[in-house]
C-alpha cells in the first residue's frame, strides 16, 4: 500500500475496511439486537446493514453516537435504545489498535469509548473490523489511549494521569476549542508508550477521579475481521460478556 497518490492509498485502505464489514454484516439475522460502532470503520459495517435491511433482513440497532444513529436512520435502520434492549446479541465495531496475541483493543480515536464501552459490555459478542494497520504486537505502540474526563476541574485529572505515566493531550476540534464528545465531557488523549500490562493499566485509569471511561477495553472482544490484501482473516477471542 505504499505506492500510488494518497486518494489511491485511501481507496485502497476503504476497500479493506469495507471487506471486513461485509462480512461482520453478514453474520447478522432476523430477529436480532445489534450494537452500532462508530468511526470509518463502522460506518461501512452500517452501510452494510442497511444493504441487508433493504434486502428483507430485520434487525434492531443500537447506536454508539449520535453520528452512528444519524446514518443508520438515514439508510433505514431501526433503532432503539438500552432501556428497551439491555442485551444486545452483537456489536460491530472498529478500533485504532488490536493487540495480536490477546484481542484487547484501543478504542475511541473518534471520540466515542464511553458510548461504544457501554454497548460493548451489554453485548454477547463483539466483533471488531479494522483494516491490517491496526494489528500491533503491544497496544499503545502507535495511538494513544483517550481518556474521557469530566470538564469540570480536568487539569486536575490531567495532573492524577500524568502521575500514572501518561502524556495527556487535551483533544480540540477543527474549531481550536477543546473536543466535546457525545455525554458532554473533554478527552485527553494519552500517549503512555507501548503497554506492558493493560489490564493494570485499566485498573488504574478506572481509579482515577474525574476519568468517565477510557479506550483499553480489555477481555472484550469475540471475533476481529481484518480487511487484508489477501483477504478478510478471522481471530477468535472470548464472549464479550
Ligand atoms: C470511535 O470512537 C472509535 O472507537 C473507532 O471505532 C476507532 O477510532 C476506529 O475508527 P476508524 O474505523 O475510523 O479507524
Amino acid at each position: 500500500m505504499s505506492t500510488g497518490t494518497d486518494s489511491e492509498q485511501q481507496a485502497a485502505i476503504d476497500d479493506l475496511k469495507r471487506a471486513s464489514a461485509e462480512v461482520a454484516a453478514a453474520q447478522l439475522r432476523d430477529g436480532m439486537i445489534v450494537g452500532l460502532g462508530s468511526g470509518s470503520t463502522a460506518r461501512f459495517a452500517v452501510e452494510a446493514i442497511a444493504k441487508r435491511v433493504q434486502a428483507g433482513l430485520r434487525i434492531i440497532g443500537i447506536p454508539t453516537s449520535e453520528q452512528t444513529a444519524s446514518l443508520a436512520v438515514e439508510r433505514g435502520i431501526a433503532l432503539s435504545t438500552l432501556g428497551e434492549y439491555s442485551d444486545i446479541e452483537v456489536t460491530i465495531d472498529g478500533a485504532d489498535e488490536v493487540e495480536l496475541d490477546t484481542l484487547h483493543l484501543i478504542k475511541g480515536g473518534g471520540g466515542n469509548q464511553l458510548r461504544e464501552k457501554i454497548v460493548a459490555a451489554a453485548s454477547r459478542r463483539l466483533v471488531i473490523i479494522v483494516d491490517e494497520r491496526k494489528l500491533v504486537k503491544k497496544l499503545g505502540s502507535r495511538a494513544p489511549v483517550p481518556v474521557e474526563v469530566a470538564q469540570f476541574g480536568w487539569q486536575a485529572t490531567a495532573r492524577h494521569l500524568t502521575g500514572r505515566g501518561a502524556a495527556p493531550v487535551l483533544r480540540v476540534g477543527a474549531d481550536g476549542k477543546p473536543y466535546i464528545t457525545d455525554g458532554g465531557n473533554y478527552i485527553l488523549d494519552c500517549g503512555f508508550g507501548s503497554i506492558d500490562d493493560p489490564a493494570a493499566l485499566q485498573r488504574e485509569l478506572d481509579a482515577t477521579v474525574g476519568v468517565m471511561e477510557h479506550g483499553l477495553f480489555i477481555g472484550m472482544t469475540s471475533q476481529v475481521l481484518i480487511g487484508t490484501g489477501e483477504g478478510v482473516k478471522q481471530l477468535e477471542g472470548g464472549a464479550a460478556r
